[in-house]
């Protein structure tokens, strides 16, 4: 898989899978891989720690005051050969995943001045192209000219098992209804705010793992890879 290269948008619903999916193709074609949601999350997280979030209330008028303050970064792990949140200097990779956050961060990444600000990091990172980055607004927003777009789905109930199980893996207490409650109401939320609303491209192929393993999927993404490298 070398040449030429291009820009993969992967958009979809939470916990389909969309990182695992968009790490693993950006270090089979030695890409930059960009995980936006982790940036959301690590706003959210600021906002938690500095108490301008309490009880799921947010001060919106403090958040925006405060934006310019954090700074995001990746930095690569050899051990996990992960990349790693950095907030502020510090690794928030553990906590930005946490239920705390999970329920709070997509309200924060409704907020317009959040979400200008993590667009125009997120064009910066991809403007040489050989990136995938995954997120809501990837193939709509940030990069509309991507040369291939995914939309991810999958039953409503298969994400929230496969959620469910990661977070006891991670040894955090929660229940499977709380799990499937979170994702019910992140996918309200992301699907119907006003500023860049979770919605297919146009132009995205959709992908429902549901039923599909993860080799499948990656072969899946292989002949699409192929078809639109022939005509670049
Ligand atoms: O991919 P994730 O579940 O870690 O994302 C967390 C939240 O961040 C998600 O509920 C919506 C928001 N998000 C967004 O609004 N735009 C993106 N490009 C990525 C994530």
């Amino acid at each position: 898989m070398e040449g030429k290269k291009i820009t993969v948008a992967i958009d979809g619903y939470s916990s389909t899978g969309k990182s695992s999916f968009a790490r693993l193709i950006a270090r089979k074609l030695s890409y930059i891989y960009v995980d936006t949601g982790a940036m959301y999350r690590a706003v959210t997280l600021y906002c938690i720690e500095n108490n301008f979030i309490n009880n799921c209330e947010l001060n919106v008028d403090k958040i925006i005051e405060n934006l310019e303050k954090i700074r995001i970064e990746f930095i690569f792990n050899t051990d996990t050969g992960k990349s790693e949140t950095f907030l502020n200097g510090k690794n928030v990779e553990g906590k930005i995943r946490n239920v705390e956050v999970s329920n709070n961060v997509s309200a924060v990444s409704a907020i317009p001045e959040v979400r200008t600000q993590m667009v125009a990091l997120q064009r910066e990172t991809g403007k040489n192209k050989g990136i995938v980055m995954d997120g809501r607004d990837i193939g709509t927003v940030v990069f509309p000219d991507a040369e291939i777009k995914i939309f991810m789905t999958a039953e409503l109930k298969i994400r929230a098992v496969r959620r469910y199980n990661e977070l006891l893996q991670n040894g955090e207490n929660v229940t499977l209804q709380e799990i499937e409650k979170n994702i019910r109401e992140r996918d309200y939320i992301d699907t119907h705010r006003d500023t860049s609303p979770l919605k297919k491209a146009d132009d995205a192929i959709v992908l429902d793992n549901s039923d599909i393993s993860f080799d499948e999927q990656m072969k899946w993404f292989d002949k699409i890879f192929r078809s639109i490298i022939e005509k670049q």
